[in-house]
């Protein structure tokens, strides 16, 4: 039986009449005649030419439906091609903890985006009803995101190198200035509000609500890179 590398294997993805292939520990499945593969990607999220042994799990179905197609070759160990622009340690402990390469950013994300999120809308509280506890809360909140925020640009970098090469894509650069942006103005809003023992510019207030849109935008352009809208 023939053996891939998955470097050969990736060749092996429906485009410009190449068959579809898809491994599953270790053996290789030839899926051309699928029309659920026939664009050489299933359900639109799990691309031919690659070991897709982890992505089963999500899965409506198990690896018995493999079994409706040939098996054509075995698939050779070894990092896969798409890991190796990282150095080696990084590239075993992937392997060994598939998790790590890309979960960490969208588990952490959520906290940065709550913190923010709560922040503007307890101060939008304290604005409406001048309940001087709401503005506490919102301070705290403010701290509690500015704690996560650097966790979550650390994350956003990290995915960006394993997963996209450091490439500087329009969404990217976007996320970068965003996330620096962001970063600044929960510093500036807690240094001042930290020196005031009661706060009432107004500007304060608006760069509190700004939290809200800077964070959303960087939660939608993450979400189009991971989902992009279908058209
Ligand atoms: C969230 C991920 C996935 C979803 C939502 C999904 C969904 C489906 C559905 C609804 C079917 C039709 C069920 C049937 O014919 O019994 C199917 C078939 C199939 N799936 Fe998946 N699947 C997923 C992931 C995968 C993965 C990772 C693999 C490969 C390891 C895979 C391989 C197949 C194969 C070979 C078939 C049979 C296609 C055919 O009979 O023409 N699926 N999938
Ligand atoms: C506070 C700052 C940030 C927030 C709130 C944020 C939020 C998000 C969200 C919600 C997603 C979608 C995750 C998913 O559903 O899988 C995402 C994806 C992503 N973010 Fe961020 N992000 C931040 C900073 C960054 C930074 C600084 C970078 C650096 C380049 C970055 C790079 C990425 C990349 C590459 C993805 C796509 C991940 C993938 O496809 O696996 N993010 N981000």
């Amino acid at each position: 039986m023939k053996e891939f590398t998955s470097e050969e294997l990736l060749n092996f993805n429906g485009k410009t009449g190449h068959p579809v292939y898809i491994a599953f520990e270790e053996k290789v499945y030839d899926v051309s005649k699928s029309a659920l593969w026939s664009k050489g990607i299933h359900m639109n999220r799990h691309p031919s030419g690659k070991d897709l042994s982890g992505e089963i799990s999500a899965a409506p179905h198990g690896p018995e439906v493999l079994e409706r197609y040939l098996q054509v070759g075995i698939l050779k160990k070894g990092p896969p091609e798409e890991l190796r622009h990282l150095p080696a340690i990084l590239q075993n402990l992937i392997q060994q903890f598939p998790m790590a390469r890309r979960h960490p950013h969208p588990m952490i994300v959520h906290f940065p985006i709550a913190f923010s999120m709560g922040a503007s809308l307890f101060i939008l509280l304290y604005l409406l009803f001048q309940n001087p506890r709401f503005e506490i809360v919102s301070f705290y909140l403010l701290i509690l995101g500015a704690i996560s925020s650097p966790f979550a640009m650390a994350t956003g970098l990290f995915t960006w190198w394993v997963n996209y090469r450091l490439k500087l894509t329009p969404f990217v650069r976007r996320k970068i200035q965003l996330s620096i942006l962001l970063l600044i103005l929960e510093i500036i809003l807690i240094i001042w509000r930290s020196s005031n023992q009661e706060i009432s510019d107004p500007t304060y207030f608006i760069v509190m609500l700004l939290l809200t849109p800077i964070v959303a935008l960087l939660g939608y352009y993450g979400g189009q890179m991971t989902f992009p809208t279908e058209k």
